[in-house]
């Protein structure tokens, strides 16, 4: 179902991680496991056609063909993020995994800035990250494409009267506002390239001048439309007329990229 960024197979026994990995890559592909001190090389034999035979994955994940590079071709819909958390809620462990709680640590110390008047998280889930950059802004926003996530959020940043949530699916839904400092972490991948230009053009739309844009992506082997790399440089590309680079960081799992906007007024003109 999510080979790589997976939370089925992460936090499944090793035989069952080892077995789904090893059926869920594109035919040829080599995929790795995305924790280094359990890096496995397997040579893909299976497609993802045998893997929804052989683990019976059907419904929202299973519905859409893969590409033949192996990759969705188009945006995930937000059913394959519904049933994702169907059965767990906390699939990515959020909470609990060294590498989330080293992302985030890793995300909060490349903020330019100590403090933001209006921050947006794009993609929340249950919140973890939310609460821990509630005490940097004044607002703060977090938006996911699955209710029973928001809840989570709420709960979990009740002690945060600054944070606000929202059901949206971007790019197709949008909060209103401005922003100077808007997350869009471990989300820019699973949107097709027409509509990563899309999350561009609202991203643009809603910066304030000089406001703070991070990128964060998981390097790993996915079936997702982009892959970590692609999602980022393409929304650097896409940005570049009103945004520029700031400083990029790059680990064995993981890229962090924050912009910084350079066009005055950049949200007055869409
Ligand atoms: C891998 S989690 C990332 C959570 C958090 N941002 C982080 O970095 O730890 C991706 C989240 O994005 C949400 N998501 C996926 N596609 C989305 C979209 N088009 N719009 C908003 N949220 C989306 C999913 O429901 C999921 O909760």
């Amino acid at each position: 179902m999510d080979p790589g960024r997976c939370p089925e197979a992460r936090n499944r026994p090793e035989s069952m991680r080892f077995f789904h990995r090893t059926m869920t890559g594109a035919p040829g592909q080599i995929v790795r496991d995305r924790r280094p001190v359990s890096r496995r090389f397997l040579l893909q034999s299976g497609g993802v056609a045998a893997t929804g035979i052989l683990l019976g994955i059907r419904g929202a994940a299973g519905a859409e063909a893969n590409a033949p590079t192996g990759r969705r071709p188009t945006t995930l819909d937000p059913d394959y993020f519904k049933g994702m958390y169907a059965t767990e809620s906390d699939p990515w462990k959020f909470a609990t995994s060294p590498y989330e709680r080293d992302k985030y640590a890793a995300t909060l110390a490349a903020l330019p800035r100590t403090h933001y008047a209006s921050a947006l998280d794009v993609g929340c889930s249950i919140g973890v990250f939310t609460h821990q950059l509630c005490p940097r802004c004044d607002a703060l926003i977090g938006l996911d494409v699955v209710p029973s996530v928001l809840d989570a959020a709420r709960a979990r940043c009740a002690d945060c009267p600054n944070a606000r949530f929202m059901l949206a699916a971007v790019p197709g839904t949008w909060p209103a506002g401005q922003f100077d400092l808007i997350v869009i972490s471990e989300v820019a991948y699973y949107l097709d390239r027409p509509d990563l230009a899309r999350l561009v053009a609202r991203v643009e739309g809603a910066v304030l001048p000089e406001a703070d844009i991070v990128l964060v992506h998981w390097l790993g082997v996915t079936h997702y439309p982009l892959s970590g790399d692609d999602a980022a440089e393409g929304f650097i590309a896409g940005a570049r007329d009103f945004a520029r680079v700031l400083t990029q960081a790059r680990t064995a799992e993981y890229r962090l990229d924050v912009l910084r906007v350079t066009k005055p007024g950049a949200s007055s003109g869409r």
